[in-house]
């Protein structure tokens, strides 16, 4: 009989009790809510860049300058130095990288955040705390000061996915500044819809990674394009040590590249977002039986109480596919709905309103 190999038995059965990030079933010509994903964003604007940059490149080469010209606008647009900016496969990859290489043992965040980073600290054997936001998702500092002083890495999403929020800019600061033996992750794969974000604060500190992505406001979810921010010291050995050679495929690169070279184009499409978030808002709040929130983001979250199962009825049978949390803390009946474009959110606020 063959010999059993019981330390991999072992990792692998530890492995396959871990919980894993759910990702989103594709439901074929729904009007997708449920990602954050930029349809607001004509869709030709990026397939023209696309096709263009298909001829230009040769997928015979690895990249190699190419990966110097995205970090060189990368830097221009975050307003930062460009020894301060470092680029992977998704800001997914450079959670991963971190979290894999730092040798973290504890980590602290606010909860409901984003749950990719609870699973990939799980993977790792990182243990996670969880202060709980308060029930209109601010946060208690001190609580969550003393819980963060337990561990050694820090994560906070801002604005924070599913909530929607962004922390005061003063309070940000307040907490990173009394955590300066520790390392700070903000994720901001949001920022760009929001009113302010910490890349400037972060290049001078030790002790704080921005992150950042093409995902959301560049509509690049597809071409796997992410950024961090920080100081000189850290990205030089992020981009030498820690990160592969080659991360990024040459043609999302000069995908990434193009879009960037067009950044009038994705300012009007987030102000349009920003505007259609307004009105959205405006429109929900007039509903007598859901709660909603204020957002710093691209989406809106959504507290439907017993009006969730009739909602999410309604949106499935009209092809609307929205992101269905249930029960979060104290909340009850809870969805995060993405915005699009002025029609996508007409058909949504339509639903809601008819129940
Ligand atoms: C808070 C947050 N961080 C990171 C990501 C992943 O971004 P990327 O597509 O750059 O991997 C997401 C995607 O939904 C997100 O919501």
């Amino acid at each position: 009989m063959k010999k059993k190999n019981s330390w991999l038995d072992d990792n692998i059965k530890r492995i396959a009790w871990l919980g894993h990030y759910a990702k989103p079933e594709k439901v074929e010509g729904a009007i997708k809510l449920d990602s954050n994903e930029n349809f607001a964003l004509d869709r030709e604007f990026i397939t023209g860049i696309a096709a263009s940059a298909a001829k230009q490149v040769d997928l015979r080469e690895y990249p190699l300058d190419q990966m110097d010209e995205l970090h060189t606008q990368l830097a221009k647009y975050a307003g930062v130095s460009v020894k301060c900016v470092a680029a992977g496969s998704g800001s997914d990859q450079i959670i991963e990288l971190l979290l894999s290489t730092l040798g973290s043992r504890r980590a602290t965040v606010f909860s409901p955040t984003f749950s990719y980073l609870i699973n990939r600290c799980k993977l790792h054997s990182i243990k996670v705390y969880h202060v709980p936001l308060e029930h209109d998702f601010t946060l208690d500092k001190k609580a969550f000061l003393k819980t963060a002083k337990k561990s050694d890495l820090i994560y906070i999403c801002s604005p924070n996915n599913p909530t929607g929020n962004q922390l005061d800019r003063r309070e940000m600061i307040e907490i990173v500044d009394s955590l300066e033996d520790r390392l700070v992750l903000i994720d901001e794969a949001y920022v760009d819809f929001a009113d302010y974000s910490l890349s400037a604060d972060a290049i001078k500190r030790d002790n704080v990674i921005v992150l950042r992505t093409l995902s959301k406001a560049f509509g690049l979810a597809g071409a796997r394009v992410g950024y961090m921010v920080s100081n000189e010291k850290f990205v030089k050995i992020f981009r030498s040590i820690i990160q592969s050679p080659y991360p990024i495929s040459t043609l999302s690169l000069a995908i990434a590249s193009g879009v960037l070279a067009d950044v009038d184009q994705i300012k009007q499409t987030i102000r349009s977002i920003r505007n259609e978030r307004e009105r959205v808002f405006a429109r929900l709040s007039k509903i007598d039986g859901i709660k909603i929130f204020r957002s710093d983001a691209n989406f809106i979250f959504i507290e439907a109480g017993k009006n969730y199962q009739a909602i999410s009825k309604t949106l499935n049978s009209n092809g609307i596919v929205v992101k269905l949390l249930g029960n979060i803390t104290s909340h009850r009946g809870c969805m995060r709905i993405t915005i699009g474009t002025r029609e996508m959110n007409d058909k949504y606020l339509k639903c809601i309103e008819q129940i």
